[in-house]
């Protein structure tokens, strides 16, 4: 099972299981997800949600030969991928994530998404959509630059290159930067913590936190998820995909 999903003492456990292919992810394991966090917003047993990935890597985004495959399949809104992010970005419970490795894309776009982010000191966050031909979703172009200022933000977005854990702590995109051995056992003790305290209490702060802006996020959302649409299907992104997987470097030269 590429994503595999447990609920014990109050903590549902998202973890990313496809290590052969750094835990790309597919529509499947989205659907997965969007399923698992639907259904935990009603199940009274779910108190918080954690998102594990592997040591090595957290997760390498979306699956390029999937998304290939599937950018001419109706608009992103109506896919798995905006289906889960949906139920992320409404989730009532506590979200945690416990990062290590590589989060590249939405393996970072997502963490904008969560409440408390530890990251292993191996940690590598990126946003590569503009060397992918793409542009940035699920609200980072707003989030980010709101969460980081705009000179930070501008510099992981429109160059996309790769950042670590301890600058995505000093820019404030994680809670914590922990050694890579005690990561997972600090995000579940973490996790408790939350499933501890009263549900209502967190529901109603995260809700105080996160509802004013609410309605901008999914406007947001709609916007870049347009652009992302018509992007998908454009030449540039073909060419970084199909260099990808020929292990090549993209030509963009004869793009304007
Ligand atoms: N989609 C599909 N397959 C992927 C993938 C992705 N996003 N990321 C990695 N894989 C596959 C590789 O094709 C390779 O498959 P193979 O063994 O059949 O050749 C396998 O996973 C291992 O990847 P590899 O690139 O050899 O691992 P690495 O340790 O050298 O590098 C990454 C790891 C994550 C840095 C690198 O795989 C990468 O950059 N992936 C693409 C990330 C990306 O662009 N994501 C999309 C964001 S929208």
């Amino acid at each position: 099972m590429d994503i595999v999903t447990s609920t014990a003492n109050g903590i549902l456990t998202i973890e990313f299981n496809r290590p052969d292919k750094k835990n790309a992810i597919t529509s499947a394991m989205y659907q997965t997800m969007a399923d698992a966090l639907k259904a935990a917003e009603s199940d009274v047993g779910v108190r918080a949600i954690l998102f594990v990935g592997k040591p090595e890597i957290f997760t390498a985004g979306n699956d390029l030969e999937d998304f290939m495959q599937s950018s001419t399949q109706g608009s992103i809104s109506e896919r798995p991928v905006a289906q889960f992010m949906h139920q992320l970005s409404h989730a009532t419970k506590p979200v945690v994530a416990a990062v290590a490795g590589g989060a590249v894309g939405i393996g970072t776009t997502m963490l904008l998404h969560c409440d408390l982010v530890y990251a292993a000191d191996n940690a590598k966050f990126s946003l590569p959509f503009a060397q992918l031909g793409l542009c940035p979703e699920f609200a980072s172009s707003m989030l980010l630059p709101q969460l980081v200022g705009y000179p930070r933000a501008a510099e992981k977005l429109l160059l996309g290159e790769a950042f670590l854990a301890q600058e995505a702590y000093n820019m404030g995109l994680v809670s914590k930067v922990l050694p890579l051995e005690g990561l997972l056992a600090f995000a579940q003790g973490q996790a408790a913590k939350l499933a501890a305290l009263p549900a209502s209490s967190l529901r109603v702060t995260k809700s105080l936190m996160k509802n004013a802006q609410a309605a901008a996020i999914q406007a947001r959302m709609m916007e870049e998820n347009q652009h992302f649409g018509t992007m998908l299907q454009a030449g540039e992104a073909k060419e970084a995909f199909l260099a990808f997987f020929q292990k090549r470097k993209p030509d963009f030269t004869k793009f304007s």
